[in-house]
C-alpha cells in the first residue's frame, strides 16, 4: 500500500512541477482532478464546498474577509469567497491558498456583476428591451473584461428568471416574461462573460440564477411560494436555463423558493434529475445566500445538520454563507447519511471549473494591479455602456410626432429623477458611483450647450407627499415651450426584497404631472423605473413617453440623444404593461380558457369593472419613423415533421427617419393534446431600414419550434393546424396559417 501511495505521490509531484512539458492527454482536466482528489483529506474536500463573504454584508462594504477566514484558507477549509475584489486583495488571499495550504488549491472569487462592476451598464430588463443579443453579449463581455481585472473570476449572473408579475422587484434583473427572448438574452450573457476561452484572464464563469422558478412567486412577493405544473415549469421557467446550460454556462445558483413543496436547495428532481441526468450539466451549483440554512424555516429540515444532508444529497455543491457544510458534513459522512462518493462528486465539479478557469495553471492571472488601473472605467467602457443604453430605450407614445425636439426649444426639465445621479445606476450596481453618472438634465445640457434656455425644478420627491415644490415647477413650465418630466421609481424600489403592492407612480408624482399639464405646455414623460408601471393618466395626457428603465452611467447622454433625434429609439417591451395592478399576472402568452373574453358576452373571462386590455403589450415599442408590414407569405400551406416552412414578410420604412425595427414571429397551436397559449414568440430579427427602404425578412420554422410537453409529458410536436403571426409587437401582426403533418 505504501509503495502505491509513494508512486502516486511521485507521479503527482511530477504532474504539478512539470505542467508545461506533459503531453496534452495527461494535462486532461479530468485526470488532473483525479490526481488532486486522490490527495485530498475529507476536511480539505469539505473546504472546497464552502464559500464565505467579505465584510460587505456587515455594511462596511470592506473587501476584507471576516476575522478568522484567512486562517481557514491556509488550512484548506474555504474554496471560495464572494464580495472580495481588487487585484491586490485577491492576490493576497490567493497567495495564502496556493502557498500556505497543503495542496495549494486556488480560490475562486465570485461577485454580483449584474450590469457592470465599476462601469454601470443598463439594468438587465433595459438591455433586454434592445432585443439585440449581440449587443447584450458585448455588454457582458465588457463587464467581464473590467471585473476580471479586479481579481474576480465568477459572476452571479445572468439572472434567468422569467417574470410575469411586475409586483416582483427582481423583474428588473431579468429579461421579462418570454422564454424565447429570455433564452436569447441568457445565452448572450453566458457567451459574453465566458468568451471562447474560459482560461483567459479576461473571461469569467457565468452563474445562471435563480434555479429555478423564482420569478413565479405568488403575489409577486419575493421569496414567496412557487407552485405551478411541471409543464409550465419546463415550457416557461426552465427553457432559458436549458438554453444557457447548452451554451456552456459554468455554474448555477439554487433559488430561495420552493417549487410545489420542495425548496430548490433540497430539490433532487431539479438539481440532479433535470440538471445533471437530463441536461448533462457538469459544472457546479452554488446555494443562494444561506438558502441551505433556510430549509429550516421552509420546514423541510429540523436543524442545520439535516439541511446540509438534504442539500448535498440533492446535488447542491457549494454552500454560500450558511455554515451547514462546514459544521455538519464530517458528522454526516461518519454517520453514512452522506456518502464519500457524493462528496467527491461535488468536489470534482468545483475543481473542474477551477481548472477550466486556468486557476491551477496561473492562480494570479486575474490579480494584475497594472491591468486593473488601465481597465476600470476607461473610455472604452464608458462608450460601451452608452452604446447599450441608447438601444435600450422604448418609445411608448409620440403624439403627432412631437418628438424629436428641436434644439432651439426652451425646455423645462422637471421631476424628482430629472437630475438624479444615483437612481440611473439602478439596483445591484456593485461598485457604480453616482459621481460618474450623467443625469437627464446634464445630458440635455451637454447636448444643447448654452444655446437653449434650460430650466430645472424637482417639483417633488420620488416617494414623499410634499407638494411645496409644485409652485416653482409650474412656474418653470409656464416659462418654457416644452416640459421634459422625469418620473418613476428610486433605484431601491426594485431589485431583491422590493415587491410593491401597487404599480402606480410613487408619491405625488402624478399629481405634479397633472399640475404641469394645466399650464397647457406639452409634456414629454421620461420614465426611470425597474418594473412596468400603471401610467394610465400619462398615457392619456403626455405628448410623448420614453421608457428608459435605469440606463447606467451614460443615461443622460443616451436619453438626450433620443429626445433630440440623434438616435431613433428602437427598443421593444420585454414585458407587458398592465393598466391596473388587479390585472396581474398579465402576460401575452396566456391560455385561451373555455370562455375567452368577449365584450358581447358577460359570461366570459374578464374584469367587469375595468378595461381588460394591457396598457402596452409585450413586444411593443414605437419609432420616429413608420414601419409598414406587407405580403406575409408561407413557402407552403403544410409541411411534415421532416421538412421546414419558410415564412417571409416585407417591411417598409414609410417615414422620415432611418430606423431599426424588431420583426417578431409568433405561432399558435390551434388544437393540442393539452391547452396551448394563444401566442408564442418563436423568433425575432432586428433590422435597419433607411427611410423609404423595404426589406424582405425571412424566418424558417421547423418541427422543433412547435414542440411542447404533451398530455403524457413527452416533449413532442403534434400534427394539426397552426396560426402564424408576424408583426411589430405581440398584438399588431399580419397572420396566416399552416398545417403540420406527420
Ligand atoms: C442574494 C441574491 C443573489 C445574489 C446572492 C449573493 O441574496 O438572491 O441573486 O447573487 O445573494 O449576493
Amino acid at each position: 500500500m505504501k509503495a502505491k501511495s509513494t508512486i502516486i505521490f511521485l507521479l503527482l509531484f511530477f504532474l504539478f512541477t512539470q505542467k508545461n512539458v506533459l503531453p496534452q492527454s495527461v494535462k486532461n482536466i479530468e485526470q488532473r482532478i483525479d490526481s488532486v482528489l486522490a490527495l485530498m483529506t475529507q476536511e480539505e474536500k469539505i473546504g472546497q464546498l464552502v464559500q464565505f463573504t467579505g465584510d460587505w454584508d456587515t455594511g462596511t462594504h470592506s473587501t476584507e474577509p471576516k476575522a478568522g477566514k484567512k486562517e481557514l484558507v491556509a488550512e484548506g477549509k474555504i474554496g471560495s469567497f464572494l464580495n472580495i475584489f481588487g487585484a491586490d486583495m485577491t492576490r493576497g488571499l490567493q497567495k495564502i491558498a496556493v502557498e500556505k495550504s497543503r495542496l495549494k488549491i486556488p480560490l475562486i472569487f465570485g461577485l454580483d456583476v449584474i450590469h457592470g462592476f465599476r462601469t454601470t451598464f443598463p439594468v438587465p430588463i433595459a438591455e433586454a428591451s434592445s432585443w439585440e443579443p449581440a449587443l447584450v453579449e458585448k455588454s457582458a463581455r465588457m463587464q467581464a473584461i473590467e471585473v476580471s481585472a479586479s481579481g474576480i473570476n465568477w459572476t452571479f449572473n445572468p439572472m434567468v428568471d422569467i417574470a410575469r408579475d411586475p409586483r416582483w422587484g427582481r423583474i428588473v434583473e431579468g429579461s421579462g416574461e418570454d422564454p424565447v427572448l429570455g433564452a436569447a438574452m441568457a445565452v448572450a450573457r453566458v457567451k459574453g462573460y465566458q468568451g471562447n476561452d474560459l482560461s483567459a484572464n479576461n473571461t469569467i464563469a457565468a452563474c445562471l440564477k435563480h434555479f429555478a422558478g423564482y420569478g413565479g412567486a405568488e403575489g409577486g412577493r419575493d421569496y414567496n411560494t412557487v407552485d405551478f405544473s411541471e409543464r409550465t415549469f419546463r415550457e416557461v421557467y426552465l427553457k432559458p436555463f436549458k438554453a444557457a446550460v447548452d451554451a456552456g454556462a459554468a455554474t448555477l445558483m439554487a433559488s430561495f423558493n420552493e417549487i410545489g413543496g420542495v425548496p430548490s436547495s433540497a430539490n433532487h428532481h431539479l438539481l440532479t434529475e433535470i440538471l445533471r441526468d437530463e441536461w448533462k450539466f457538469d459544472g457546479f451549483v452554488v446555494s443562494d445566500w444561506n438558502s441551505i440554512g433556510e430549509l429550516i424555516p421552509h420546514g423541510v429540515a429540523k436543524d442545520l445538520k439535516q439541511a446540509a444532508e438534504l442539500a448535498l444529497n440533492a446535488g447542491l455543491d457549494m454552500d454560500m454563507e450558511s455554515n451547514a457544510y462546514t459544521k455538519h458534513l464530517s458528522e454526516l459522512l461518519a454517520e453514512g447519511k452522506v456518502s464519500g462518493k457524493t462528496l467527491d462528486e461535488s468536489v470534482r465539479r468545483i475543481l473542474r471549473i477551477k481548472f477550466r478557469l486556468g486557476l491551477f495553471d496561473d492562480p494570479y492571472k486575474y490579480c494584475d494591479a497594472e491591468r486593473e488601473k488601465k481597465t476600470i472605467l476607461n473610455q472604452e467602457m464608458k462608450d460601451a455602456t452608452y452604446d447599450v443604453a441608447k438601444k435600450s430605450i422604448v418609445l411608448l407614445k409620440n403624439e403627432k410626432e412631437f418628438l424629436p425636439l428641436k434644439k432651439e426649444t426652451k425646455i423645462a426639465v422637471i421631476g424628482p429623477l430629472a437630475n438624479s445621479t444615483a437612481d440611473p445606476l439602478g439596483p445591484w450596481n456593485q461598485q457604480g458611483d453616482a459621481k460618474d453618472v450623467v443625469s437627464v438634465l446634464q445630458g440635455i445640457k451637454n447636448k444643447c450647450g448654452d444655446k437653449v434656455k434650460i430650466l430645472f425644478e424637482e417639483g417633488c420627491s420620488i416617494t414623499g407627499k410634499e407638494t411645496d415644490g409644485f409652485g416653482k415647477a409650474i412656474q418653470a413650465a409656464k416659462e418654457a415651450d416644452v416640459v421634459v418630466l422625469v418620473l418613476g421609481e428610486s433605484l431601491d424600489m426594485s431589485g431583491e426584497a422590493r415587491a410593491r403592492a401597487t404599480l402606480d407612480l410613487p408619491g405625488v408624482q402624478e399629481e405634479l404631472a397633472k399640475e404641469i399639464y394645466k399650464t397647457g405646455k406639452p409634456i414629454i414623460a421620461v420614465l426611470m423605473n425597474g418594473r412596468p408601471l400603471t401610467i394610465n393618466w400619462l398615457n392619456e395626457h403626455a405628448a410623448a413617453i420614453l421608457e428608459t428603465w435605469f440606463l447606467g452611467i451614460r443615461a443622460g447622454d443616451a436619453i438626450a440623444d433620443v429626445l433630440f433625434g440623434d438616435v431613433n429609439p428602437s427598443g421593444k417591451l420585454p414585458v407587458t404593461f398592465p393598466k391596473y395592478v388587479g390585472q396581474v399576472p398579465m402576460y401575452y402568452n396566456h391560455k385561451n380558457t373555455g370562455r375567452p373574453y368577449n365584450p358581447k358576452d358577460n359570461y366570459t373571462s374578464y374584469y367587469a369593472d375595468y378595461d381588460n386590455s394591457p396598457l402596452y403589450p409585450f413586444g411593443y415599442g414605437l419609432s420616429y419613423t413608420k414601419f409598414v408590414y406587407e405580403n406575409l407569405k408561407l413557402s407552403a400551406k403544410k409541411f411534415s415533421k421532416k421538412e421546414s416552412l419558410q415564412v417571409s414578410v416585407e417591411v417598409k420604412n414609410d417615414g422620415k427617419y432611418d430606423g431599426e425595427e424588431v420583426v417578431q414571429l409568433y405561432v399558435r397551436d390551434l388544437v393540442g393534446s393539452v391547452t396551448r397559449p394563444v401566442k408564442e414568440l418563436k423568433s425575432f430579427q432586428k433590422i435597419f431600414l433607411k427611410k423609404g427602404e423595404t426589406k424582405k425578412v425571412e424566418f424558417t420554422l421547423t418541427e422543433e419550434d412547435l414542440k411542447f410537453y404533451n398530455l403524457d409529458m413527452n416533449f413532442v410536436s403534434e400534427p394539426g393546424m397552426f396560426k402564424v403571426f408576424v408583426g411589430t409587437n405581440s398584438v399588431e401582426c399580419l397572420e396566416n396559417e399552416f398545417e403540420l403533418t406527420e
